[in-house]
């Protein structure tokens, strides 16, 4: 089966050297890529917000499986328009996507199905939002309402925050006609994430892992996109796994399916582990980036039949394969992420990896002198190992064998899950 694959980070990397294992597979493209995916797949230069035309290079390549890496294109209803093409995608619609696309869609959803979550108000009006943070107090978490990249939340400590993360959702950076807001209830606990294959009706546990989202050691400094994460996570006990199979992802498929917008592709949910339980935290509609270059480092069956039977609609005959190790993964990014940050610095030396480390590309581009740095996360050193302690061995080695000096990285990926492997 050929196949179109599309992004161009470390998640991507990750999936299109699973991809590539697969016996199933033919031809194998992806747009735009990079220089680590160009190992495993032919990249080709799309418009992908030009739906017609990627549908056009799929008819001409005789493409059997589209797989989107980012949400922007779900959102943005590219699923809709290749399907219509009669082209298989794996991915959402449109509709289902509005699942990480609109926070408030989530949160009513949540509501209508007696899903846990934070208790929450939207708003369309920056003034009813300031009286009632006024009334309800603070610690309290302010969400804009569309995607925003990770930065359109606030966990605000202060009551001055809080007022100031509702002006800057009306008025600044995400400021927009209809803007909207999710004001919620700030929740204690763990954070956790577990991840799907859905078919529209059925979901497929597909692992879960632990991300760092802070910028330094000691969870300090800046939220990022990641900063490195581990798989499975220690805290979601096979019992905690069942129980929010139960009481989130389940009625939540149903509940899609029954709005008329079935979920197909992969459901991640961000998880507090709380006193009263597991709660909601969000829904993101895709891979987790660095999460997925985790779960394909565990991942012992074959990825391509997986994809294909979420998107032709049913995932009952999948059998998955796991390895029993644990996996680590370690986000190397050019200094000064995730504010403005250094491009086009040389990468000299990537160690090769082999059976239990493999270093995936995210930011990488390639130059005339070489291989260089050119976007914020810039590299993914991930390993496996029989411990949490062993995989973190083996990706720091290698994180220790990459000559690039324009980097930084968190010395301490995985140091918690250690500590717990260890007591
Ligand atoms: P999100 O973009 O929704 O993933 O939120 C980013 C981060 O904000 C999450 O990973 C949490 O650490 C934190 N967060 C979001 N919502 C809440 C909440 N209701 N209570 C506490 N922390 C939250
Ligand atoms: N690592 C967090 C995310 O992919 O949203």
């Amino acid at each position: 089966m050929n196949v179109l694959l599309i992004g161009s980070g470390g998640r991507e990397h990750a999936l299109a050297w699973k991809l590539a294992q697969s016996s199933e597979l033919g031809a194998f493209y992806a747009a735009p890529g990079n220089p680590g995916i160009s190992e495993h797949a032919d990249l080709v230069t799309l418009d992908l917000a030009d739906h017609a035309a990627v549908a056009a290079f799929c008819k001409a390549k005789d493409i059997g499986l589209v797989v989107v890496g980012p949400e922007a294109p779900l959102v943005a209803g590219f699923v809709d328009d290749l399907s219509a093409a009669g082209i298989r995608v794996f991915g959402p619609s449109a509709a289902a996507a509005r699942l990480e696309g609109s926070k408030g869609f989530t949160k009513d959803l949540c509501s209508l199905h007696d899903i846990p979550t934070a208790r929450y108000r939207r708003f369309v009006s920056a003034a009813d939002a300031r009286t009632y943070v006024q009334e309800t107090g603070v610690p309290v978490v302010i969400k804009a309402d569309g995607l925003a990249a990770g930065k359109g939340v606030t966990v605000a400590i202060t009551k001055d925050e809080a007022l100031k993360a509702v002006d800057n959702c009306f008025e600044g950076d995400f400021a927009g006609p209809g803007s909207e807001i999710v004001v919620e209830e700030f929740l204690e606990g763990e954070e956790a994430s577990l991840f799907c294959i859905c078919d529209g009706e059925r979901a497929l546990l597909f692992g879960t892992a632990q991300d760092h989202k802070r910028a330094f050691d000691g969870d300090r400094g800046p939220n990022t996109g990641g900063m490195g994460a581990y798989s499975p996570a220690l805290c979601l006990s096979e019992q905690m796994v069942k129980r929010v199979m139960r009481e989130i992802v389940e009625p939540t498929l149903a509940g899609m399916k029954e709005a008329g917008s079935p979920f197909r592709g992969v459901l991640y949910a961000g998880l507090m582990l709380t006193e009263q339980g597991p709660k909601l935290i969000e829904y993101n509609v895709r891979f987790g980036d660095p999460e997925c270059q985790v779960l394909m480092m565990r991942l012992a069956s074959d990825l391509l039949p997986v994809l294909v039977a979420a998107a032709d609609g049913d995932v009952s005959g999948v059998d998955l394969r796991w390895s029993e190790d644990r996996a680590l993964t370690v986000v190397m990014a050019a200094e000064g992420y995730p504010g403005s940050y250094r491009k086009g610095t040389p990468i000299r030396h990537l160690p090769r990896g082999g059976e239990t480390v493999r270093v995936f590309q995210a930011g990488t581009a390639m130059s005339e002198a070489g291989l260089v740095a050119s976007g914020g996360r810039v590299l993914n050193v991930t390993a496996r190992g029989k411990t949490v302690r062993e995989a973190a061995r083996r990706a720091y080695l290698a994180v220790d064998a990459v000559d690039w000096d324009g980097g930084f990285w968190r010395s301490d990926i995985g140091h918690r899950a250690i500590m717990v492997e260890e007591a």
